[in-house]
């Protein structure tokens, strides 16, 4: 069975589908086939059915030379069943989905991705919907340094 990550951010159009295609970038060049499996989605409603914002888009392919691939949905309460693990962009995006559990039983499946981050000292991946184009390439090279770092720890935990 593949190791099921979901990674969860507001509107699900910058920072989770960057982490999900990332992801399954880097799991392509370790040639991992199909032991981890990713998905991604926004705790808000604001932008269901879009692709991924064009600026974001245009980071990603500049820095890694990848497509930004999915479309927008809503974080489910089913989700906390079906994903091994939940990974929260911010502060926010971890008590939005928390507050959907509240008797806690999912509490230890829901993280905050820059928990895995290695080269950076943060606890948020920063929202760079209203800023300028170095904050999408921030969020890139954050998304890299954590995801590394996340599949290193799944590998060295044996869960992959
Ligand atoms: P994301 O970025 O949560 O990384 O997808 C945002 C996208 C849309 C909005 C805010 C953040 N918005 O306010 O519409």
């Amino acid at each position: 069975m593949p190791y099921k990550l979901l990674f969860v951010c507001l509107g699900n159009i910058c920072r989770s589908p960057s982490a999900e295609n990332i992801t399954n970038y880097l799991i392509e060049k370790r040639n991992w086939g199909d032991r981890v499996i990713c998905d991604s989605a926004g705790t808000s409603d604001y932008h269901i059915g879009r692709p991924p914002d064009p600026r974001m888009a245009i980071a990603a392919k500049e820095i890694l030379d990848i497509d930004l691939l999915g479309k927008a949905r809503q974080f489910d309460p089913a989700d906390f069943e079906k994903f091994d693990l939940i990974l929260a962009m911010d502060r926010e995006n971890y008590d939005d989905i928390l507050s959907l559990d509240r008797p806690g039983k999912y509490l230890d499946k829901v993280r905050l991705m820059c928990s895995f981050c290695r080269r950076y000292d943060i606890k948020d991946v920063p929202d760079p919907y209203y800023g300028g184009p170095q904050g999408f390439n921030r969020v890139i090279d954050i998304l890299t340094d954590a995801c590394e770092g996340l599949l290193d720890e799944l590998e060295q935990e044996q869960k992959v």
